[in-house]
């Protein structure tokens, strides 16, 4: 898995933290934004958008990888996700799932204050069951 260069990073929070200002959150209050590199080099962002029906609300880094899918950059390189919190949150354990299916990518936590962690989706979810687990054994 290449790390990212600090460029790239630079470029995914700016994204996140931009879209984060968009996040639809009027029941927690808690604005996540999230930004993905695929390998073209393009950026795809996503925001939380909660619901009356709160069940339904849907976290950033989805809504991310949802953006991703649709504008045919699959190949995921990297991730940001930045929230207003000390230390910076990580994504939740669906968002982890959803992430996994796209493989092992660095994965940046930061805020506005300028902290920012570096971790990776396998960091996140050991053991993970991804599409490999799918496949048989022999027999
Ligand atoms: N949230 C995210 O967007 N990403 C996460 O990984 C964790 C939580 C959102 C969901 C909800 O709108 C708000 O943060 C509070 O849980």
């Amino acid at each position: 898995m290449p790390d990212l260069s600090q460029q790239t990073i630079d470029r995914l929070v700016d994204a996140a933290s931009e879209v984060r200002g968009r996040a639809h959150a009027p029941y927690s209050s808690f604005t996540v934004g999230a930004a993905i590199i695929d390998a073209g080099g393009r950026v795809h962002v996503g925001c939380n958008v909660e619901n009356a029906s709160y069940g339904l609300s849907v976290c950033a880094e989805r809504h991310a990888v949802a953006a991703a899918v649709s504008a045919g950059g699959e190949c995921i390189e990297g991730l940001a996700v930045v929230t207003d919190t000390s230390p910076p949150a990580s994504p939740c354990g669906a968002c982890r799932q959803v992430l996994v299916e796209f493989g092992d990518f660095p994965v940046i936590l930061a805020n506005p204050e300028g902290e920012r962690i570096v971790t990776s989706v396998g960091s996140l979810l050991p053991d993970a069951f991804t599409p490999e687990s799918l496949v048989k054994g022999q027999e």
